[in-house]
C-alpha cells in the first residue's frame, strides 16, 4: 500500500539501482559486536550521499513546474547544497546557493575546499549570508527576486526536508527493509544522523510499515531531544499526508542528542574518534558533522549497553566524507 501511494508521484531517477548493505567484519570482530551498513554515501552522483533521495522527488516537481533554477540553502560546507547543484547541472538549470558560515571559522580549507570547492566546478551561484535564522523567508525572497527578473525558481528546503523530499528516504527505507529480510539477520537496531529530519522521518514511517517494532535511534547532529521531536514528528505527519495515510500509532522516535556537542557543524573528539576507527578497520569515511557523530553514539550506544542482546546494528551511511577536506579530521587524529 506504501509502495503503491509512493508511485504516484512522479521521480527523476538518480539512483537505478539500491545501494549495498555490507557487514563490516573487521570492525565487528573489533567491537565484538556485528555491525552492518547501508552504504547511501555510495549513491552515484557527485561523491554520493543521502540528498540525491530527496532528490529524486525534488527534482521531478522542478520539471514539472517548469522551473529553470533551483534555489536552496545551507552551510558553506553543506553535502545538501553540493548535492542539489549537481543535480541542477545535471538538469541543465542553474542553482542558486545562500550559504552561512555556522562555526564563524576563517580557515581557507572550510572557505574553499571540501563541499565548497564542488559548487564552483557544478557553476552554483552562491550567496554569503550571515546566517540562515529564516532560512524559509531567506529561501522565499531570493525566489521573488528571481522571479521578478523573469526566471522560474524551484525552492528546495534546506535539507530537501519537506514532505516531498522525504518521500525518497520513505522509498530507501522500503527498499532497506527488503535487504534487511534478505540478510537473514535480526537487528537490534538502525542508526542514522537526525539533522533536518527527511532522513529519519522517510525511513521511520517506511520502516514501521514494512517491519514494525524496528528500532531506530537517530543521533542529533545540531539540537537537543526538545527541539529535534518536533521537526521529526511535525514532518511525519506532513510525509503521511502527502502519502494519504496515517503516521502507525505504534511508531516510536528515539533520540539521541549526546553527540552533537559543541554544535553543529564542530567535531568532538568521539567524532574524530569515530571516523578514524571506521577508516582504520573498514578503509570506510564517515564525515566530521554528520556521520562521524551518529557513528560515535553507536559506539557509545555498544559500550554503555544501550543495545541489549548479541544481535547486529545496521548504520545508515548518509554520505558527507567530501567535508573531510574541508577540516582536516587527520591533523587533529594524529596525535
Ligand atoms: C552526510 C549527511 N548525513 C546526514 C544528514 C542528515 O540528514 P537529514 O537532514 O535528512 O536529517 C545530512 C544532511 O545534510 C548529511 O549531509
Amino acid at each position: 500500500m506504501l509502495r503503491q501511494a509512493l508511485a504516484r508521484f512522479p521521480r527523476f531517477e538518480l539512483i537505478p539501482t539500491s545501494t549495498p548493505l555490507e557487514h563490516l567484519p573487521r570492525l565487528s570482530q573489533h567491537l565484538g559486536r556485528n555491525i552492518w551498513v547501508k552504504r547511501d554515501d555510495l549513491t552515484p552522483m557527485a561523491f554520493g550521499g543521502n540528498k540525491l533521495r530527496k532528490l529524486e522527488f525534488l527534482a521531478a516537481d522542478a520539471l514539472v513546474q517548469g522551473a529553470d533554477v533551483l534555489v536552496t540553502a545551507g552551510a558553506i560546507q553543506s553535502n545538501h547544497v553540493r548535492q542539489t547543484a549537481a543535480v541542477a547541472a545535471r538538469l541543465g538549470l542553474r542553482c542558486l546557493a545562500l550559504l552561512e558560515n555556522p562555526i564563524g571559522t576563517r580557515d581557507g580549507n572550510y572557505l574553499s575546499n571540501g563541499n565548497r570547492l564542488l559548487l564552483d566546478l557544478f557553476g552554483a551561484e552562491v550567496e554569503l549570508v550571515p546566517n540562515l535564522d529564516d532560512a524559509d523567508e531567506q529561501l522565499a525572497a531570493a525566489c521573488d527576486r528571481l522571479r521578478a527578473a523573469g526566471h522560474s525558481p524551484y525552492l528546495v528546503p534546506i535539507g530537501g526536508s519537506n514532505a516531498l523530499g522525504a518521500l525518497g528516504y520513505v522509498r530507501a527505507g522500503l527498499e532497506l527493509a527488503e535487504q534487511m529480510e534478505s540478510s537473514g539477520q535480526q537487528f537490534a537496531a538502525v542508526v542514522l544522523a537526525s539533522g533536518s529530519a527527511g532522513t529519519h522521518s522517510g525511513i521511520a514511517l517506511a520502516l514501521e510499515h514494512a517491519r514494525p517494532g524496528t528500532r531506530l535511534v537517530g543521533v542529533t547532529v545540531s539540537r537537543p531531544d526538545e527541539t529535534q521531536r518536533p521537526k521529526v514528528d511535525g514532518l511525519l505527519q506532513r510525509t503521511a499526508q502527502l502519502l494519504g495515510m496515517n503516521v502507525p500509532a505504534t511508531l516510536r522516535i528515539e533520540l539521541w542528542d549526546r553527540y552533537f556537542a559543541p554544535r553543529y557543524g564542530e567535531p568532538n573528539a568521539g567524532t574524530l574518534e569515530a571516523i578514524r576507527l571506521l577508516a582504520g578497520y573498514e578503509g570506510l569515511l564517515l564525515d566530521p558533522v554528520y556521520t562521524g557523530k551518529a557513528f560515535a553514539g553507536l559506539l557509545d550506544g555498544i559500550a554503555s549497553g544501550q543495545f541489549p542482546g548479541r544481535e547486529p546494528l545496521l548504520f545508515l551511511h548518509t554520505g558527507g566524507a567530501p567535508a573531510l577536506f574541508a577540516y582536516h579530521p587527520a591533523e587533529q587524529l594524529n596525535d
